[in-house]
């Protein structure tokens, strides 16, 4: 197959009828070309790029399945097995590929195939109530320069217990992530007001890593979130994630996003709370030559 456009503009109708938050399916600009044919003699395809990200293999995979789902999944994914089999792998490898979290037809040949749902990029559209049980004796203020030991302490401690970090892709946590930071102060006879912090920022398609996850615009990016482990279930997270969501509002910005981890079941039941639903989500397989 030379030119997949035909299965690029069926797979966006597709998608637009599944999520109408979908952006337009894009070719990544360089890759090799996967083939793989159907029962009734269709084909579908998927652009692989293998690169090389913090020293460790990466098989980048785009299913481009026209207007199928599960089906295609299936055909791609045992082609994706294939090439495998005429490559040698490192240990230090992964499978990876985004796919619509709503597309509940393709579930099942992923799982099939050995890959994990490890991330949800989760959006909010348009103003939600402001979360009932966010706490008034919360008080969220930019940070200061003052701040950094408090912060630094405040990670420290919640380290252990951020489940989220150990399951996320590390490009997608990276603590040089852009934005601003803002923290949380409740009444505390430990001595350390710090309740909880988070990282702002704004996305756009031409962010790294958005391009072909959003339509057009600004989204407002809550970057990263995080409370003290022992000031949880208090109203501090819904209190920064509502305070997230005003400074949005005042620079324009209707709708935000975050990644968060569909595994860290108290995370995703959190996110969801907030008004945030999956769009897409990243299914992966370590290492690489585990895919099925
Ligand atoms: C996720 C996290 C930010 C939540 O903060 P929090 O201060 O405990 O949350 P809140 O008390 O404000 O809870 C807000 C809502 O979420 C729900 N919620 C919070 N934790 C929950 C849990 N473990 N299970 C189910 N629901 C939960 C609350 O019930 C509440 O809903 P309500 O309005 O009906 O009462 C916090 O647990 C945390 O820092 N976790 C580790 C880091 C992390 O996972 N960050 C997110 C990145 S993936």
């Amino acid at each position: 197959m030379t030119d997949p456009s035909g299965l690029v503009a069926a797979q966006t109708q597709r998608h637009a009828s599944l999520d109408p938050l979908l952006p337009p399916t894009t070719v990544p600009d360089r890759g090799d070309m996967l083939v793989a044919t159907l029962a009734r003699g269709t084909q579908v395809a998927g652009l692989l790029d293998i690169r090389t990200e913090r020293g460790r293999r990466v098989w980048a995979l785009t299913p481009l399945l026209g207007d199928h789902g599960g089906e295609g999944m299936e055909a791609v994914l045992r082609a994706l097995r294939a090439r495998l089999d005429r490559t040698p792998v490192p240990a230090d490898s992964v499978c990876t590929l985004a796919w619509p979290s709503l597309d509940a037809d393709c579930t099942r040949p992923l799982l099939d195939h050995g890959l994990v749902p490890v991330l949800a990029l989760g959006v909010r559209v348009g103003a939600t109530p402001r979360n009932p049980s966010g706490a008034a004796s919360v008080a969220v203020r930019r940070s200061s320069s003052r701040d950094a030991g408090a912060v630094a302490r405040l990670v420290r401690r919640a380290e252990p217990s951020q489940r989220c970090s150990s399951l996320v892709p590390k490009s997608f946590l990276d603590g040089t992530s852009p934005g601003s930071e803002w923290m949380a102060e409740s009444g505390s006879r430990t001595g350390e007001p710090l309740a909880g912090m988070m990282r702002l920022g704004e996305a756009h398609r031409r962010t790294p890593g958005f391009a072909s996850l959003l339509p057009e615009g600004n989204w407002g990016w809550i970057v990263r979130l995080l409370v003290d482990p022992r000031k949880r279930g208090r109203g501090v997270g819904g209190a920064l994630v509502a305070a997230a969501h005003d400074v949005f509002a005042r620079r324009g910005l209707e709708r935000s996003l975050t990644w968060y981890s569909p595994l860290d079941s108290p995370a995703a039941a959190f996110w969801h709370r907030q008004g945030y639903r999956p769009l897409w989500t990243v299914w992966q397989c370590e290492p690489a030559s585990a895919l099925r």
